[in-house]
């Protein structure tokens, strides 16, 4: 049997998979035609032809519309903007609060925060990592004002059924779907089953713009306040006679002609783009069928995973070693694989101090809401001891890659027993240290 790297043997993957490229001469040539122009965005802040954006960013907003099959788009200049605007258009303000999972990037839960709204965390569900509609239900009061459910790792939360219990208690579901774009449940796409929706088009992202984001509604009433967030909206309310004057100050969250160019020709590839990590994550996940105590990513019937991430379970007692020590042993043969996704977000100083906006504590200051560890166990149980991920939208994984990526997998899961004994002398070592 072949020797583990991590103990001086030879790796079964001897160069660095290549960084994940979906750009090709299509957006270099959207590029360029931007650049010639000399118009790289344009938007004004202030009523007129030009409050919505240039040529390109409608364009753009229109194909997207098409692709989704929503009535409005809003683009902007990342998903966090686009949460930021979303928590405003649903009319968070000083001490209501948000229902948002503690599983994911945290600008997700930094939005309500932006306006004086309490972040409440719900728990998420073992078998993929969304939230838990029980857990939500349990932690509605009169004070809830809205959800921010995450379609994590590409694999919907359950969508519908949180819809339902949004339009059952009067308050908007967002959706954040940085991660899963065509991702579905029950036929309809991801990002459009909540009252608003928000992708990513960051660097990272299974298709993108360098930074971006799109946010993406069915209401008119939603989509002219997102404008107005992302556009200094104050000046829009005397020409448009409104006046309800909540959250409607502006920011700059403009996407520039240069971004949405490029968009425009990444939203045509997106279909095999996704495909292509989906058949990656597939092949993973065959791969490693009959290794037990590994659980790969659950697909709830129904669905369509998407695949930001390959994220498994790990079983330490049916395995016999740590996640961390299984990590290692995965990286030292060439798998970039991580042991552990966020922390629980409401373990960060934020929540545990209580400070936020200012140094006098607003908005906790309004509500009696705690943040004690272990609030959440299913997460912390995740965070703490189970899962592990491969980040498939980092890299390009040739079929060749994929392969090696198994091999690798392979030849751990064949060294257990040398694992175990590696993570004994590590013990030993660190108790003769201390
Ligand atoms: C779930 C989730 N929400 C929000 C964001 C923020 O996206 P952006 O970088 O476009 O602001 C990310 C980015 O990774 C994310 O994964």
């Amino acid at each position: 049997m072949a020797k583990l790297a991590l103990l001086g043997g030879k790796p079964v993957l001897e160069m660095a998979l290549a960084s994940y490229n979906p750009m090709g001469q299509e957006e270099l040539d959207a590029v360029t035609k931007v650049m010639r122009s000399g118009k790289l965005s344009g938007f004004v802040g202030a009523w007129g032809d030009d409050f919505d954006g240039g040529h390109t960013v409608k364009q753009f907003e229109q194909d997207w519309s098409k692709k989704f099959a929503v009535e409005h788009c809003v683009s902007v200049n990342s998903a966090t903007s686009g949460l930021f605007a979303a928590v405003a258009a649903a009319g968070v303000g000083p001490g209501d609060e948000v229902i948002v999972p503690p599983y994911t990037m945290s600008a997700t839960v930094m939005a309500p925060l932006v306006y004086g709204g309490i972040p409440v965390f719900a728990d998420i569900e073992p078998d993929t990592f969304c939230l838990d509609p029980a857990s939500v239900v349990q932690n509605i009061t009169s004070k809830t004002k809205a959800i921010i459910v995450v379609n994590l790792f590409g694999h919907p939360a359950k969508l519908h059924e949180l819809r339902a219990i949004a339009d059952g208690q009067g308050i908007v579901l967002i959706e954040d779907n940085a991660q899963g774009p065509l991702a579905s449940e029950e036929g309809k796409l991801a990002g459009t089953i909540g009252h608003i929706g928000v992708f990513s088009l960051n660097f990272h992202k299974h298709f993108h713009t360098g930074e971006g984001g799109m946010c993406v509604t069915d209401d008119s009433k939603f989509a002219l306040k997102l404008k107005a967030v992302r556009n200094h909206g104050e000046n829009i309310v005397e020409p448009l006679n409104i006046d309800d004057l909540t959250n409607m100050i502006g920011f700059n969250y403009r996407m520039t002609e240069l971004c949405a160019g490029i968009g425009i020709e990444q939203l045509k590839k997106i279909d095999q783009l996704v495909s292509r990590r989906e058949q990656i994550a597939q092949k993973l996940t065959q791969g490693i069928q009959g290794m037990s105590g590994l659980t790969p990513p659950q697909v709830r019937p129904g669905c369509r995973h998407v695949y930001y991430v390959w994220a498994l379970r790990i079983d330490r007692n049916r395995i016999g070693v740590s996640r961390e020590t299984f990590c290692q042993a995965l990286r030292a043969e060439g798998v970039p694989a991580v042991p552990h996704y966020v922390k629980p977000l409401y373990w960060l100083p934020v929540f545990q101090k209580r400070i936020a906006i200012g140094s006098h504590g607003f908005p906790f200051s309004v509500s009696s809401r705690k943040y004690a560890r272990g609030m959440c166990p299913v997460v912390e149980q995740m965070h703490l001891k189970e899962l592990m991920y491969l980040g498939i939208c980092s890299y390009e994984l040739s079929d060749p890659d994929v392969a090696a990526v198994l091999a690798a997998f392979n030849k751990v899961y064949a060294c257990l027993d040398d694992l175990q004994q590696f993570e004994r002398t590590q013990v030993q070592q660190e108790v003769l240290s201390v």
